[in-house]
């Protein structure tokens, strides 16, 4: 089992870090999540033979390491591999951010919570959190499910936050088997996921990353209040 913890930095359940469960994990370092190095990512798996297959298929098949060579530049391409080796100038940036991980998990869970609060005394919707005792979430973004009379104006909210100078985004705007590809390869039903569909038609997701200061929190708040008040007229 491979893990998607693409926005699993720092999720962790009954104390195990998510990535840890299954037989090896892919985080994702792209700038808007937790941590970045600009572009790419980590690999992560428990088993010695995936991990030295992994490393020769990221650096071109190549069947020794540089301090691995008896005589340097020798060696030999026994597979066939890909060129996805990180640059130095990434990782420095990565480490750099990785010094800051505590505080930027903070951050966002702070900006989370006071988020959620703030939206919990509107009428007619819905903020995704985890209700397990046992998980820990690291906060991604806010995710607010719009209902009843509201399900119909999400892309109207979206639209008015837009105008209001405060970017959403939709996780995820399709469930997998609505996609085009995979309806087309697999020809699943897509009313077989309700809830995924639920979260993909009438959620909209705020952003808590640690760039956010309260001022900018109580702005949302304000704004996200009046537009959702409103259209709820
Ligand atoms: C859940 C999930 N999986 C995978 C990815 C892909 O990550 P990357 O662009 O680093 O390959 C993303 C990116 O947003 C994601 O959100």
């Amino acid at each position: 089992m491979i893990e998607d913890c693409a926005l699993a930095v720092g999720t962790r359940y009954g104390g195990c870090h998510a990535g840890l469960f299954g037989d090896a994990a892919c985080f994702s370092f792209y700038p808007v999540k937790h941590l970045t190095c600009g572009e790419g990512g980590m690999f992560a798996t428990r088993h010695e033979d995936v991990a030295v297959a992994v490393n020769k298929l990221r650096a071109f098949g190549v069947d020794r390491k540089h301090e691995e060579r008896s005589v340097p530049g020798m060696y030999d391409v026994p597979q066939l591999g890909l060129n996805y080796r990180m640059s130095e100038i990434q990782a420095a940036l990565g480490r750099s951010q990785l010094t800051r991980i505590d505080e930027i998990l903070l951050r966002r869970s702070e900006n989370f919570t006071a988020l959620k609060q703030g939206l919990s005394l509107l009428p007619n919707i819905r903020v995704l959190d985890s209700t397990c005792r046992k998980a820990i979430n690291s906060h991604y973004s806010l995710t607010l499910v719009l209902e009843n009379e509201l399900k119909s104006y999400r892309n109207e909210v979206i639209g008015q936050l837009k105008e209001a100078g405060i970017g959403t985004s939709i996780y995820y705007p399709q469930p997998t088997p609505r996609m085009t590809y995979y309806r087309n390869k697999y020809g699943y039903d897509s009313d077989r996921y309700p809830t995924a569909i639920e979260n993909s038609d009438h959620s909209i997701a705020l952003p808590v990353g640690p760039h956010i200061e309260p001022d900018d929190i109580q702005y949302i708040l304000d704004q996200t209040s009046e537009i959702l008040v409103e259209v709820n007229q």
